[in-house]
Parts: structure tokens; sequence; C-alpha cells
């Protein structure tokens, strides 16, 4: 046993003694500032909040070394800032009610965490006032400066982290932070359409963009779907499924994708509650239970959905990075999102996504002209190549099976018209404008599938007494259920 344990051996009690602010603080960072990525997520959503029209982030070394937001927002006066720099001060609740938030801030936490873990420099300005800097490093506050600058703020934080070794070596490779960090402004680019986002790469002082999305005008639903197709691409929207639909003041809208579409891990998962960013459990598992019936186990559905309600019905004060969420009523909110999901793959019936189809006529156009050079040979060649051949043919079985021309309105059907089978196994189908090639094996899982489903829903599980009964241990937990 180690003699060295201060309990052991020791007849001294402990002692109870108050943190410094300065250690209190850096505590705080430690959940809130994980790694470059999250001071990144901090202070867009500050801007945010600030009502900006533009956030431009800049970072180098994967933000290990600056990080830099500057938005155009409400900004702040030469008097808030030592004030936006002490724990617990916050503009945006005024504590009475921590379930009637509105803004992505609440807690007055962000900011002297990162002035506890990296050199912390905010230079802000409101309207009417002039402008002003103050500093901050290792938890010491500088003086506020008068600085020149348009209405807004600027915040740069450089060497993240200097002040605690042993969380920069947790860091993963800039490369890695700069993806996170990414990552980070996609999530909050697709929770404010109607905001211009830039980010830049200075690392090694050249300029690089990584990102940027255009402020997008009209209707909700429009201003989403463009900014989902600029942040995600072009061939996501061309792929996904419109979705809106609500239930008990639970409003979900969003996009989600084809099951063609899929991917063979969730980084085209982004759901949002009351437009937070959240990676929570309970509606990672409601997307999947969405998709069960239509994709394999090892492939993840992309899909971009927006929960709205009622703050009161949800509380988004249960995760020190805000991540995740408790509704009032959680079997709500998955009902919902697994109905409508399923309602709308099903009328997506058998459309398969673009890229597939895309790559598959790809793959079958011609290549470029080839040019055989063959010495033609004689008809006596031929002739008795075709005799020595011939009977191999005859026994050979048929290729395929044509079936007999089908009904016209056959090619209606989702799976189209039987016209042939290859290999005992595939059926080729036509449909009105395409063909599909259904494997019949899985095919027919899936029918039994379909049939125990509905025959669970109908009658539960089948169930028969033992002769012999069965003694079964289960803990008090267990044996409750
Ligand atoms: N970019 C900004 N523009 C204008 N005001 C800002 C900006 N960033 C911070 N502030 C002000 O400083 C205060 C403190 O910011 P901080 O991020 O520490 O806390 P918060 O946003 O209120 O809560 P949280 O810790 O949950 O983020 C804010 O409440 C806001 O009034
Ligand atoms: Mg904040």
């Amino acid at each position: 046993m180690n003699a060295e344990s201060p309990n052991i051996g020791a007849p001294q009690r402990p002692v109870i003694r108050q943190l410094s602010e300065d250690a209190a603080n850096r505590i705080a960072a430690g959940e809130v500032v994980e790694r470059p990525a999250s001071a990144v997520k901090e202070l867009v959503e500050n801007a945010l909040d600030a009502g900006a029209q533009r956030v431009d982030v800049t970072y180098a070394d994967g933000g290990k070394t600056l990080i830099r937001v500057a938005d155009d927002g409400c900004g702040m006066t030469a008097a808030d800032l030592p004030l936006a720099l002490s724990r617990h001060a916050t503009s945006k609740i005024d504590g009475s009610d921590l379930l009637n938030i509105h803004s992505f801030g609440f807690r007055g936490e962000a900011l002297p965490s990162l002035g506890a873990v990296g050199r912390l420099v905010i230079s802000s300005r409101a309207e009417g006032f002039e402008g002003a800097q103050i500093a901050v490093t290792g938890g010491a506050i500088a003086a506020v400066r008068p600085a020149a600058l348009n209405r807004g703020t600027v915040v740069e934080l450089r060497d993240l982290f200097h002040a605690t070794p042993a969380r920069l070596k947790f860091l993963r490779t800039d490369r890695a932070e700069a993806q996170a960090i990414a990552d980070v402004m996609r999530r909050l680019a697709m929770a404010a359409p109607y905001v211009s986002f830039t980010l830049r790469d200075v690392s090694g002082g050249e300029a690089r963009e990584i990102f940027r999305t255009d402020a997008e005008q009209g209707e909700l639903f429009g201003a989403l779907a463009g900014r989902l197709a600029r942040v995600l691409g072009r061939d996501f929207a061309d792929n996904a499924l419109p979705i809106d639909a609500e239930r008990e003041g639970l409003h979900l809208t969003g996009f989600a994708a084809l099951p063609t579409y899929s991917r063979g891990a969730a980084i085209e998962q982004f759901l949002f509650v009351n437009t937070r960013p959240v990676r929570d459990k309970l509606l990672i598992g409601a997307l999947r239970a969405a998709y069960m019936d239509v994709l394999s186990r090892d492939r993840h559905p992309a899909a971009v959905l927006y929960l709205a309600c009622a703050p009161e019905l949800v509380d988004v004060n249960v995760h020190p990075a805000k991540a995740e969420v408790r509704f009032r009523d959680p079997a709500l909110a998955r009902g919902l999102i697994v109905s409508a999901l399923r309602h709308a793959l099903a009328g997506a019936g058998h459309r398969a996504s673009t890229t597939v189809a895309g790559e598959t006529l790809g793959a079958m156009r011609p290549e470029g002209p080839r040019v055989y050079q063959m010495d033609r040979p004689s008809g006596g060649a031929i002739r008795s190549a075709y005799a020595w051949q011939a009977p191999i043919f005859a026994e050979a079985p048929a290729p395929f099976a044509a079936a007999p021309e089908p009904a016209p309105e056959a090619v209606n059907y989702p799976l189209g018209a039987a016209r042939a089978q290859l290999h005992e196994n595939w059926i080729v189908a036509q449909t009105a404008d395409g063909m599909v090639i259904v494997d019949q094996h899985a095919a027919h899982e899936r029918l039994v599938y379909e049939r125990l489903k509905r025959q669970m829903a109908e009658s539960g599980v089948a169930a028969q007494a033992l002769l012999i009964p069965e003694i079964v241990e289960l803990s008090p937990a267990d044996a409750a259920r």
C-alpha cells in the first residue's frame, strides 16, 4: 500500500478551503473548453446571441495558437467589458426562470473560462459608444483601454491551454482540430441561415478560406434548404426528403436523406433543438430507429432535423457544453421523429439516391473509342469453331429465364414488373421510367421480417408456458421491469 497516501496514517482531518476565483475558473474551463473547437463554438454563439449579421472566424494551427471571432452584433461598452469576464455575469437571463431560455448562452461562464486557459483580448463597440478593449491572461485581467473599431466585437484567443500543458498534450493534430472547428462552424451555420459566416485558416501567415456562406433570404424553410445545400453540398439537397410534422407542441422540420444516401459513419447527422445544435442520445436513437427497417446496421442515415418547442418543454441546462438536452416528454419527441421520418421514407418508395444511380450509370458509360486490330478468320475457320462449340452452348442452361410480357399497369408497382431472373437469384424488373434489380433472397427475408413484425403488432410475441418451469434469478431492478 502507498505509505504516502494522505489518508493513511495521517491523523489530521482534511481541511476544507475556498478555492480562489482563478482556480474555480480553471476548473469550469475544464468542462466548457475541451478543445479549440469548443472555444470557437462559445465565441460564435456569443456573436449570434449579440444579433450579428455576419461572423468571421480565423484560426491558426488548428486553433491552438490563434482563434479570432469578429462579429457586427450589438457590441459592449467599456463598462461592460470587465463584467463580461467575471463568472456568472450574463445579459441573457435574470436567473429567475432557468426554463425560459431563448439564447445560446445563459451561464456567464464562457468568457471567464477562456480567459483562464488562454490569452484573451476582447475589443468591442456598442452603438453610440467609443470602442474599448480588455485583455486577460491566465485569469489576470488588465485595465480597459480605448480601441478603434466599428460596431461589433472582436474576440481574440491566443495560445489556448498554454497555462495547462496537460490539456495541450491531449489535443489532436492541427488537422484534426481544424476539422473539429469546421464541423462546429457548419453546425452553427445551419442553425442561423440568415447570418453570413466565413472561416479562414491563417497558419504560417498564409490565409486560406475554408468555408463561406452568404446570408440566405426569404422564408425559413427555403432559407434552410439553401443553407443546407451550401454547407452539405448539392448532393445532400438532391437526395433529401423534406420533413414537416407537429405533435402536442413539438414541431419537427428539416431534411432526411434517402436510405441509399446513407453513410459509413454518423458524420451527416445534424440535430437542433430550438436552433441549438445538439448531439443528444435520445434524438440520435430516434433517427436510427426511423431508418431501422431500411438500413443495415453498419450504415448511418444522413439527416438535418430541427425540433422546435416552447422553451419550458425542454431543459437545456443538463450538459456542461449544452450538447444534450432533456425533454419534459422524451417519448413524445422520439415518437414524433420516428413517425415523421418513416412516413417520409415510405412516401419516397423505392426512389434511389441520385449519387448511387449516377455512379452506376457512370460505370456503364462506354469507354473511349477502342481500336482492335485483328486478322479476320477465314469462313472455314469460323464454321469449324462453331461446330466445335455448338454442343456446349446447347447443353448450357439458359443464362436467364425470361418472364412473359407483364400486364402494362404492373410497371407502376414500387418494384415494377418482373421481366427476367438471373442466376436464380436476381429479378430484373421494369418500372415506368427505369429498372430495378431485386436480390430475391434478401427480398424473401424482408417479407418474413415484415410478417413477423405485423404478427407482433397484432398479437404481441407468441408465448407458451413451459412444461417444466425454469427458475431464473433476477436483480431487484430487473425484476421490477
Ligand atoms: N460577441 C459579443 N457581443 C456582445 N456581447 C457579448 C459578446 N460576447 C459576450 N458578450 C457579453 O458578455 C456576456 C458574457 O459572455 P459569456 O459567453 O461568458 O456568457 P453567456 O453567453 O452569457 O453564457 P454562456 O456561458 O452560457 O455562454 C454575455 O452575456 C454578453 O452580454
Ligand atoms: Mg456565451
